[in-house]
């Protein structure tokens, strides 16, 4: 009999169907891996395992007892342990007061207390003092003492969400040792990972949801990493098609690198939208942020690009992938958000030219066709499409060349998507050339002219159309290097 059940899990946020019918069964000292493409489902079943978040309908059977967990607490007491994709360490406490938070006793033995978590940072070979700020720690170094706390809850089941994204291969090997001595010590594992290699290294078996459903689950030694691709993908359903626009003259060339992302050089053609793929940690997603001045280094043409101000000046603007801490003031309105990156040019004698300010709004308004289409309207009344709109606006008012777009359409419905996509397409057309990172793989395949493949910090590959969405999974997956 399996260690843990689940049986028809549900779960709703508004209109969207996170996990639907899902069933999920784990054997006592298994590691288990749960695979599936950006939004299949993943971490809201685990947290619906965890006590996170309870599940609308469902059924949780663990070693023969039906449970329903309200809290994290009540997981716990189970033995069930999760380690969240989001890290959960509170920065200002030292490692020890973190690997123990919320089960220290009021009267502290200090002594006692370093003692244990010294016994525990070892488990993890983490060469660190428990008397240390975390703040101070790498993300890798967080992550593993994450994974300690949740060993010194001694739990049953260890759930681990994408844990490597932020891990060195170094880091990746302790760690894949130390999953090795817990399954040993009878202990099962929920494997969550955008990298199959991975997950055929460390698990006894996989499952796969897309879309909120279970599409398979299988046993690695008889599966193969293309069958699991093929899982998570499914049928390929093209919603959007750019028109191959013809490319122009080279634009410029990027030189990036830094923090994880080596050096790499990206040349740009007038009227090109170049695609850069790849999973959390890969690198990708550090490119545009550098680009941009934010960090790492840069240069654009050989000149060196060290903040965003240097950036707009040459011509690049970017478009930020989390609108509502970096790209938007949801207070203000449409009009003063689309002049917030050109107030100089709107300025005369230090005073607001508001007659051309709302100019400016109503012209991007109409070329994006913005709904409501009212300049004086609080940005924090707008759809999720319309509020990244009045992002681009921002960005396009400043008059660039270059546009980095850094996950467009996170958070955009069907419909407003469609809409950005022609205007990305339009900006291309009207000679622009556009560097866009996204974690949505049709999206890629469906706007770029080439597609850039990143993993393990630089360009693996170069990808041309005709695409093939399974074979842009498997390049990004690291599928293709196994096969
Ligand atoms: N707290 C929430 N509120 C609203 N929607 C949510 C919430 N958590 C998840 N979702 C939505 O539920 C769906 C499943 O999300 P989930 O985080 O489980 O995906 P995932 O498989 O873990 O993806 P990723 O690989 O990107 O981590 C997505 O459409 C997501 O936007
Ligand atoms: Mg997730």
């Amino acid at each position: 009999m399996a260690l843990l059940t689940m049986t028809g899990m549900t779960k709703r946020f508004g209109n969207v169907v996170a996990l639907d019918d899902v069933d999920f069964e784990l054997e006592a000292g298994e590691v288990h891996a749960l695979v599936g493409e950006n939004g299949a489902g993943k971490s809201t079943l685990m947290k619906v395992l965890a006590g996170v978040q309870p599940p609308d309908e469902g059924a949780t059977v663990l070693a023969g007892e039906s449970v329903r967990f309200a809290s994290v607490t009540e997981a716990q007491a189970h033995g069930v342990v999760m380690v969240y994709q989001e890290l959960a360490l509170v920065p200002s406490l030292s490692v020890a007061e973190n690997l123990f938070l919320g089960s220290i006793p009021r009267l502290v033995d200090y002594r006692a207390l370093y003692a244990r978590a010294r016994e525990l940072l070892e488990q993890v070979e983490l060469r660190i003092e428990p008397e240390q700020e975390v703040a101070l720690l790498s993300i890798g170094e967080k992550q593993l003492v994450e994974i300690a706390r949740a060993l010194a809850r001694e739990g049953r089941i260890l759930v681990l969400d994408e844990p490597t994204a932020a891990l060195s291969a170094t880091e990746t090997d302790r760690l894949f040792d130390i999953i090795n001595k817990v399954k040993a010590q009878g202990v099962s594992v929920v494997y969550i990972s955008h990298r199959l290699e991975e997950v055929f290294r460390i698990a006894d078996r996989v499952t796969v949801l897309r879309d909120g459903r279970r599409v398979g689950t299988c046993t690695l030694a008889e599966t193969s990493a293309e069958d699991i691709v093929r899982l998570m993908v499914g049928k390929a359903v093209r919603r959007y098609t750019r028109p191959q626009r013809q490319g122009a003259g080279e634009l410029g060339r990027f030189q990036v690198g830094g923090g994880g992302l080596e050096p790499t050089t990206i040349t740009l053609r007038a009227g090109e939208v170049v695609g850069l793929a790849g999973v959390i940690g890969s690198g990708r997603e550090r490119v545009l942020p550098t680009a941009f001045g934010l960090h790492g280094t840069a240069r654009w043409q050989g000149r060196p690009v060290r903040s965003p101000r240097e950036a707009i000046r040459q011509g690049i603007v970017l478009v930020p992938s989390d609108r509502k801490t970096q790209g938007l003031v949801l207070a203000l309105t449409v009009q003063e958000n689309v002049s917030l990156a050109t107030l100089e040019r709107l300025q005369r004698l230090g005073f607001m030219q508001l007659a051309r300010e709302r100019e400016q709004a109503l012209h991007w308004i109409e070329r994006l066709s913005l709904r409501p289409p009212e300049p004086a309207k609080p940005v924090h009344e707008l759809s999720g499409g319309n509020q990244q709109k009045v992002v681009i606006a921002k960005a396009l008012a400043t008059e660039p060349k270059v546009l980095l777009l850094d996950e467009p359409t996170r958070g955009v419905d069907v419909g407003a998507r469609a809409e950005l996509y022609d205007v990305i397409d339009d900006l291309s057309a009207r000679g622009l050339g556009l560097l866009m990172s996204s974690s949505d793989t049709e999206e890629l395949l469906g706007l770029s002219d080439h597609i850039l493949v990143f993993r393990h910090g630089r360009v693996i590959t170069e990808l041309h159309p005709p695409f093939a969405y399974e074979e842009v999974v498997a390049h990004v997956t690291g599928a293709h290097q196994m096969a």
